[in-house]
């Protein structure tokens, strides 16, 4: 079933049936004022966290409700609707809804009894409050009268939880004042002091375009006593009744009244937000003066994700790659790197940190679209790295290098809830810097210099090599690094004693980026070592961790091999049969073998599984993931984000068609027309689907702020794609189906423009056999930036 379409041209997802199965969700603003809205207009807004700066309420998991609601009311004869298809929710016979979600703004309209509406929601760039502006048509023959009407339900405290659970208190320290045009809500024990220490904040609500008739401040008086959203008495009555919350619950209602003859048109602007009463008052101003300025700030929202989204753009044969390369996933990847874990309508704000490896693996999915904001995160995550090497699982907000406590002090622990450190973490620098790197050219990049988080500093180069002595000095059974708290994987409790064959073929490949870097510096020193280690723990790996045909999983601190092919359960991984690939540990024959072994074992019409059989009776001390229901999640879920290393792994092995049919499995493009069975946003990827085992199969969950915008965003440019940088320059390696006769690319590179076009004549799955540079052959197929104009034609015939 489809609820919708894609608009390529203008990057928007056209939401035609707003019974969605689940809320289909956009992201406006940033967490500097972030705010969530969906389909049908459901979400929250808040200032700077989500969970302490909370300004709308939403529930969580419900009905999505409440929202930022326009009400349309027939001032004739009583009859009123909603701009969006809820709140009121009048039948979709008689009333036509279509919600745009486009890159930072989405638009609703509705037709209904003659009167056309589009309520577009924004948040201005580098704004900080939001804005919804309504435009109104009477599509009919009569002269009509309307009132329209603006409401929003604003928490009585900035945190959530409290707001929602401590009512004795948080009912009782709130407000709301009237005052020229303006709602305003005063907290006194403003909570919003602890995060920006601003005192003068209010929150505000205000209507331009047309004067304010009524207005309410309570939400118990707006909807009436016993009385939702889909039919609140203010609205029924159309008058609002003038009352102030105090002591009740807040709620923000304008109302104005307006006449629209045949033809005739009309805006209005809602804005709403924190800021101080002067602040509020020159806004309100403003957009009264300047009735295009909601025209000029929409075009300027579009410039800017548009400008960054063209520095990539892929012209293929298949559309959901198309959709998904040059809006979607990049748009998703940007959403990651900004928002990292902390709101969505799964996360409710409470992270209030950055998850090291998961902001790590996210800067990876915009370096080809934006490398600077990449190198800013970048070297901000270096600074998060311990003096010792190690990483600091959770990266708070507010980050002081070079002062803050690590795991190893409890204190640490009690702030962040994070006892330990992960075995992984760090490494993830290596793949991330390397991309960075060969990306922009930057090889000076080594030599920055960057604060510790607990003490002292490093250039980058030795933080790198830190990273891997802190490897080195947690190894466990046998010699192969500790599992320690957790690898990548969350579930996995592989310990001290333990090991991790995830971080293993990690580190083997660490060490081959390393003495990459170390080669380009002329280090023969570290460029040796590297060598000398990454041979020794390959032999580790051959003798402990290789099984016949496959690679296990990891070791138990009591010895127990995980993901043994004897073992009753869990028995079969797929991450270490992709890493083996991907690393460069399995030879290309072995290669083959692992990756048909997990196609046979794991792989469902929706991606390929984390692991089989799931846990249930079996489990060893600590697989965490027997708390999950098998077939969810890390039991055995279809994990998204390791589809990435999965087409990945084919991609480089040239198996285009194999890779691609991976693609396709998790696409959510694909999927637009199972959207039912799929359930989440078309145009966005979530953090696992529903394995066979589930009475849901198929089903996805946990949408938006997930690794796999970045891992699948890599699997496709790198490895289907084939563009693979490299510290000499850009190779460009397709692997695609054999059917595909060609498809053509345009990258910006470091400022200059790549029109690249690839021919596939004898219907090959992966290679590229010429490369010409605007006519020339290039000999060794490798693209050096020295050798470019500033608009470049690239062939390569597959
Ligand atoms: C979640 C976490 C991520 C972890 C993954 C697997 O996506 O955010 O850090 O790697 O689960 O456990």
């Amino acid at each position: 079933m489809q609820f919708g379409y894609f608009d390529a041209e203008r990057r928007e997802y056209v939401i035609t049936r707003p019974d969605t199965p689940a809320p289909w969700a956009n992201y406006l603003g940033s967490p500097k004022y972030g705010a969530i809205i969906t389909a049908n207009a459901g979400g929250y807004s808040f200032v700077e966290s989500g969970a302490a700066g909370r300004l709308l309420r939403y529930h969580f998991n419900q009905d999505d409700t409440p929202g930022r609601y326009i009400y349309l009311r027939d001032d004739e004869d009583g009859d009123f609707w909603s701009a969006s298809w809820l709140p009121v929710a009048k039948s979709l016979e008689e009333a036509r809804y279509t919600c745009r979600h486009g890159t930072g703004y989405t638009a609703i309209s509705a037709q209904y009894r003659g009167i056309a509406s589009e309520a577009t929601y924004y948040v201005p760039l580098e704004g900080s409050h939001e804005v919804w502006l309504l435009r109104l048509r009477n599509t009919g023959s009569t002269p009509r009268t309307l009132s329209i009407l603006g409401a929003a339900e604003l928490t009585n405290d900035g945190h959530y939880e409290q707001d929602s659970v401590n009512l004795q208190y948080t009912q009782f320290i709130t407000r709301t004042f009237y005052e020229d045009g303006l709602l305003l809500q005063t907290i006194n024990e403003n909570c919003r002091q602890a995060v920006n220490g601003n005192t003068q904040d209010m929150r505000f609500f205000t209507l331009c375009g047309g004067p304010v008739i009524s207005y309410s401040g309570d939400r118990e008086s707006f909807l009436g006593a016993y009385h939702g959203y889909e039919a609140p008495t203010g609205v029924r009555d159309g008058k609002l009744t003038g009352q102030m919350n105090y002591g009740g619950n807040t709620c923000a209602a304008l109302h104005t009244r307006l006449q629209l003859p045949p033809g005739g048109e009309a805006q209005l602007v809602f804005l709403l937000g924190e800021k101080s009463r002067e602040q509020a008052t020159t806004l309100r101003r403003q957009y009264e003066k300047y009735p295009e300025r909601p025209a000029r700030e929409l075009a300027a929202l579009q410039a800017h994700w548009h400008g960054l989204l063209n520095n990539f753009q892929v012209n293929t044969p298949s559309a959901p790659l198309n959709h998904m390369m040059n809006t979607w996933n990049a748009y998703q990847c940007f959403i990651t790197f900004i928002w990292s874990r902390a709101a969505s309508l799964t996360y409710c704000g409470l992270r209030n940190g950055y998850g090291y490896r998961d902001t790590v693996q996210d800067i990876q999915g915009i370096i080809h679209l934006a490398p600077d904001m990449a190198r800013e995160k970048l070297l901000f995550m270096l600074s998060a790295q311990v003096h010792h090497g190690g990483a600091l699982p959770l990266v708070k907000f507010t980050h002081d290098p070079g002062h803050e406590n690590s795991p190893e002090d409890p204190e640490y622990a009690k702030q962040t809830g994070h006892p330990s450190y992960r075995a992984d973490d760090a490494l993830w620098l290596f793949p991330t810097v390397y991309k960075y790197i060969a990306e922009t050219g930057e090889h000076s990049f080594l030599d920055e210099v960057v604060s510790y988080a607990d003490k002292g500093e490093d250039t980058v180069y030795k933080h790198m090599k830190k990273a891997i002595d802190f490897s080195m000095q947690h190894l466990g059974i046998y010699g192969l690094p500790a599992g320690l708290h957790a690898d990548w994987n969350d579930c996995l409790r592989l310990g001290e004693q333990g090991a991790s064959v995830f971080v293993a073929l990690q580190l083997y490949y660490t060490f081959d980026i390393m003495e990459r870097f170390a080669l380009q510096r002329s280090d023969s020193g570290i460029a040796d070592e590297m060598k000398r280690q990454r041979e020794a723990l390959g032999s580790l790996i051959e003798t402990h961790c290789w099984n016949g045909d496959r690679y296990i999983r990891g070791i138990s601190e009591t010895g127990e091999m995980v993901g043994h092919r004897d073992s009753p359960e869990a028995s079969l991984w797929m991450n270490p049969q992709s890493w083996a690939v991907i690393s460069g540990h399995a030879d290309e024959a072995r290669a083959r073998k692992i990756m048909d072994t997990i196609h046979e074992g794991l792989n469902t019409p929706w991606g390929m599984r984390l692991m089989s059989p799931p846990y249930k009776e079996h489990p060893f001390e600590g697989a965490q993931a027997l708390l999950f229901n098998p077939g969810l999640k890390e039991n055995g879920g279809i994990f998204l984000q390791p589809q990435g290393w999965l087409l990945l792994a084919e991609a480089l092995l040239g198996h285009g068609n194999r890779a691609f049919d991976y693609y396709l499995e998790s696409c959510p493009a694909a999927q637009n027309d199972s959207a039912d069975t799929r359930r989440l946003e078309p145009y966005a990827y979530g953090q696992f689907a529903e394995g066979s085992q589930s009475p849901f199969a198929g089903r996805s969950n946990v949408h938006w702020l997930t690794g796999t915008a970045s891992t699948v965003m890599v699997g496709c440019v790198e490895g289907i794609l084939g563009l693979r940088p490299t510290l000499e320059g850009l190779h460009i390696c397709p692997s695609t189906p054999a059917e595909w006769q060609g498809f053509t690319m345009r990258k910006n590179w470091r400022g200059k423009w790549l029109s690249i076009t690839v021919q596939n004549p004898q219907g090959k799955e992966s290679g590229c056999t010429c490369m010409r540079l605007n006519g020339q052959v290039v000999a060794d197929g490798l693209l050096r930036w020295d050798l470019l104009a500033v608009e470049n034609e690239v062939s390569i015939t597959m």
